[in-house]
């Protein structure tokens, strides 16, 4: 059965797409892990890393199917992608679309109940599903938690970093209170986009970041992901950041010790 990962903060812009995007393609590339990543956003951001923002186009254009339908015809089949491969490698993904947003508001959608329902009929084809989050609270977050076994929030050592941390911490509490036989656990905080000479700011950012987590028992990964233009380059051409090659060798060792330390957080090592 596949090892389900929620990727959460309430904080926009901090990397959760980059971070699903790249540790997909590293377990499915490097470790050879049979991947299904899901995009839970509107935006629709994952989707356009993993096929090009032109090919996304024209998939949206085609009404091709994207998680939407799982959530508007629950008992259809569901609508896996392959990811156009690199060296052999496949990778699926249930593509979003900016429609996801109003199954949000149509009162007869469960959505909550219809995502976990949906994945549990497929799970065992794969070792790991990563779900990629919008980052608004909704019911796409309860269908994300509903689903999961773990979350792992990626932080941007900045100004308001610490934010996203206390509205995720009530927004579990408040799942938890809901759900008390669901097993989900925060495996860990990765610190993203952190620069060698912290300035101040970001300084003050990691410290109070690190204090909530030590208060919740959170773990924090000990390696961290390097700021870099690389990644969004990367994201650009549909490559994850061990195979762009503009990319710095230091960048890549540390997103290895990153996605390392991912594997053994979330019990896939
Ligand atoms: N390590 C990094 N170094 C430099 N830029 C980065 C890094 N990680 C992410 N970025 C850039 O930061 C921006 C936000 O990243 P991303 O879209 O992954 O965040 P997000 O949390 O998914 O955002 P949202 O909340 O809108 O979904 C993107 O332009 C991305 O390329
Ligand atoms: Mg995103």
């Amino acid at each position: 059965m596949a090892t389900v990962v929620s990727m959460i903060n309430m904080k926009g812009g901090v990397g959760k797409t980059t971070l699903t995007f790249n540790l997909a393609w590293y377990c499915a590339w490097k470790m050879r892990l049979r991947v299904l990543a899901i995009d839970l956003d509107p935006q629709a951001n994952l989707s356009q890393y993993f096929m090009g923002a032109e090919r996304y186009l024209r998939y949206i254009q085609n009404n091709q199917p994207t998680v939407v339908d799982i959530f508007n015809e629950p008992r259809s089949s569901i609508p896996v992608h392959d990811v156009p491969d690199f060296a052999g490698i496949t990778l699926h993904l249930i593509a979003s679309r900016l429609d996801l947003a109003w199954s949000l508001i149509d009162p007869k959608c469960k959505i909550g109940q219809i995502l976990p329902q949906s994945l549990s009929a497929i799970n065992h084809h794969y070792d790991l599903i990563i779900i990629d989050c919008a980052p608004t609270e909704s019911l796409l977050t309860t269908a994300a938690y509903n689903s999961s076994r773990y979350v792992i929030v990626p932080v941007k050592p900045e100004f308001l970093a610490a934010i996203g941390l206390p509205l995720l911490v009530k927004s579990l509490k408040k799942y938890k209170e809901i759900n008390r036989n669901q097993k989900l656990e925060i495996a860990g905080i990765i610190f993203n986009d952190h620069n060698k000479d912290m300035s101040p700011e970001e300084i003050t950012s990691c410290r109070s970041v690190r204090n909530i987590a030590e208060n919740y028992g959170w773990k924090v990964f000990e390696s961290t992901v390097h700021r870099s233009r690389s990644f969004a380059a990367g994201s650009r051409e549909r490559q994850p950041i061990f195979n762009t090659p503009r990319a710095r060798t230091d960048v890549k060792y540390n997103f290895d010790k990153v996605a390392e330390e991912f594997l053994k957080a979330v019990k896939l090592r």
